[in-house]
């Protein structure tokens, strides 16, 4: 498999400052435990870490993430001066920029699972996780780690418990992974910098709504105190899922989400 061409990669980048610097491994325990390492440091806002492949991926909920040789496993590193409660909204523009690259380079037709799902037909082809160390109400640190299955076999993908896909299993072919991260790189510093922006962000939501999951469907919900049952009708402006249980509305914001199921 060919590795990574930060040559080729640097040439199709069209960024102000998003992946400007590339930090490039070829193995490495996990792209965001490195970068929540060096973050403290004096690296540039937008930073990337990029690794061929992860010893120790990570997911949400303290779940493993397969990270072999083929996919876009990637951290970018933020500086934002933003209020916390943003951060929600981060992890949804970046899936909305994976599933827009995905619609775009490759005509693959795409849905983001709420929070943080990218999905293909129903099974993932990418997940997102976004940690962040905060103190006095400031952001000190923000990692937006992104999972993408680019050119992975089906092999590589068995005995793992969710329905998950690559782009290369549904398109038959290699995808050129340096073209595919410029252009999410690019639709990303878009999103990320038109959010602070109050009538932008209503923009960006409403892109997020129209391929979003599970808007519009009967849901159970498992949180880590109790299990819901609901109606899933909006997003609401800080990126948390509004729910109708018995003509009550409840906001659920993404951090302690355990699983949500829809049901038929
Ligand atoms: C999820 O869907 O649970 C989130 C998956 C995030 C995986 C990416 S791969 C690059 C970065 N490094 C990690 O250890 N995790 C994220």
């Amino acid at each position: 498999m060919k590795n990574f061409d930060i040559y080729e990669f640097k040439k199709n980048l069209k960024t102000k400052y998003i992946g400007k610097e590339l930090i490039y491994f070829n193995k490495i325990d996990s792209t965001n435990d490195e970068a929540l390492r060096i973050a403290k440091e004096k690296v540039a806002n937008g930073t990337i870490i990029l690794a061929e492949t992860q010893t120790s991926g990570r997911g949400r909920g303290s779940k493993k993430w397969l990270s072999p040789y083929g996919g876009l496993w990637f951290s970018i590193i933020l500086k934002p001066k933003i209020n916390p409660s943003k951060i929600s909204i981060i992890t949804l523009l970046s899936g909305l920029s994976v599933a827009e690259t995905i619609k775009e380079i490759l005509n693959l037709d795409v849905k983001i699972k709420w929070p943080n799902d990218v999905l293909i037909n129903n099974y993932k082809v990418a997940g997102i996780i976004c940690e962040s160390e905060i103190l006095k109400n400031k952001i000190k640190k923000l990692v937006i780690g992104i999972g993408i299955n680019l050119n992975i076999d089906k092999e590589d993908l068995e005995g793992l418990d969710i329905r998950a896909t690559s782009c290369k299993i549904r398109l038959g072919n290699e995808v050129n992974r340096e073209e595919f991260l410029a252009h999410f790189l690019q639709k990303f510093e878009n999103y990320y910098s038109k959010m602070m922006v109050f009538s932008e962000l209503e923009y960006i939501l409403n892109k997020i709504r129209k391929i979003i999951i599970p808007i519009g469907s009967n849901i159970e919900i498992k949180t880590e105190s109790e299990k819901l049952s609901g109606y899933a009708f909006d997003l609401a402006n800080d990126g948390s899922l509004l729910i109708r249980i018995n003509n009550q509305i409840r906001a659920l914001t993404s951090s302690n989400i355990e699983y949500i199921r829809i049901k038929k």
